[in-house]
């Protein structure tokens, strides 16, 4: 198979954001996202409309991926695809969509991990972004996740540490709905925390021995915090939101990095990527980056497109698969739990 024109087209459907990208040899042409917005008044996504929304989605994102790209489907060399892990009625619809038309165009069909791809998204060719080398350390970091990776290659991935219950995007998004915030709060706690002060009010740090996470705690610390508060101001929130976000997600980052810098005093690795929804944090970005002079690390933080849910990284996993001829064939299914060393 050529391999010095290669176009393929990427389909993410893991969880509520459905979208397609068009890479070509590395560099991306287009990454199309329709966010699902009908989940905010659920305050937490509903997989039944997820799936339902992906439905009608799908159609209209592919063709707007392919026009943006300035490509026929005719010139697609492979389609890629995400096969999990995430919810099952989700991926059903990508896999589904992605198998069909690579079988109506008779080319090859790719399979691809969401949290490796998290993590590859840091070899998409990017003007001012550097690619990580190996061994390199990734921690992910989304709403249905938080791992240090050990990345010795492109495949070769072992997990070293990860939560034992929430995921630290889930600590972002109850810590907003317990301030009253819409879903997802991630980015708001956010914007609120850059204007208050992260000392304000200390939470107590999990301990949890090794390189593993733990985020129930602070979650039930925080309901208790403002419950208590509220009793005796019904205000209080109101009052203090901006010093109420910048201490927990003060915290949080404090954990993050703890459990950082202990992967790499074990590993003696100083590369250290970020990725997933949550690497969008700017208290998260800073802090890594002033790590790098702190400890002599090299940081790798991605750009804010490919940091939530995205089909470019997707795209990206794609090629590097298509170099290695690594394809599936078309009895291939969505796979809602899925190890990232499987
Ligand atoms: O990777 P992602 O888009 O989806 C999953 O695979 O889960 O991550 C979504 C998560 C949500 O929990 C969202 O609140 C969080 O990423 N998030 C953020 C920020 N932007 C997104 N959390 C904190 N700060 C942000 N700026
Ligand atoms: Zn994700």
């Amino acid at each position: 198979m050529s391999t010095d024109q290669v176009y393929i087209l990427a389909i993410e459907s893991s969880c509520d954001d459905t979208s397609a990208a068009v890479i070509h040899n590395g560099k991306m042409l287009s990454n199309v996202v329709a966010n699902q917005k009908i989940h905010e008044a659920y305050g937490g996504v509903v997989p039944e409309l997820a799936s339902r929304a992906h439905q009608q989605n799908i159609v209209p994102v592919v063709h707007q991926a392919l026009a943006k790209a300035n490509i026929d489907k005719n010139q697609l060399s492979a389609i890629a695809f995400t096969r999990g892990p995430g919810l099952m009625g989700s991926l059903l619809v990508g896999t589904s969509f992605a198998k069909s038309l690579a079988m109506g165009l008779q080319i090859p069909l790719i399979e691809v991990h969401h949290m490796q791809a998290h993590i590859l998204a840091h070899f998409i060719e990017e003007e001012g972004y550097e690619k990580p080398t190996f061994p390199f350390l990734a921690m992910t970091i989304s709403g249905g996740h938080t791992q240090i990776v050990r990345v010795d290659d492109y495949f070769k991935m072992t997990v070293i540490g990860e939560t034992t219950d929430d995921a630290v995007g889930e600590a972002f998004d109850k810590t907003a709905k317990i301030l009253g915030l819409p879903y997802p709060g991630g980015p708001l706690v956010d914007k609120y925390a850059q204007e208050g002060n992260p000392k304000a009010f200390p939470f107590t740090k999990p301990k949890v021995p090794g390189l593993d996470f733990s985020f129930s705690g602070l979650k039930t610390a925080i309901l208790y915090f403002v419950q208590k508060n509220k009793a005796a101001n019904p205000t209080f929130i109101e009052e203090n939101i901006a010093d109420i976000c910048a201490s927990v997600q003060h915290t949080i980052i404090q954990i993050l990095m703890d459990k950082l810098k202990l992967a790499s005093k074990d590993t003696g690795i100083k590369q250290i990527a970020i990725g997933g929804g949550v690497s969008a944090n700017s208290g998260i970005r800073n802090t890594l980056k002033e790590a790098e002079k702190k400890y002599g690390w090299k940081t790798y933080i991605p750009k804010f497109e490919y940091c939530t849910d995205n089909a470019g990284m997707i795209a990206i996993v794609g090629y590097l698969k298509y170099l290695n001829n690594d394809f599936t064939d078309a009895s291939v299914s969505a796979k809602a739990r899925y190890a990232i060393n499987e």
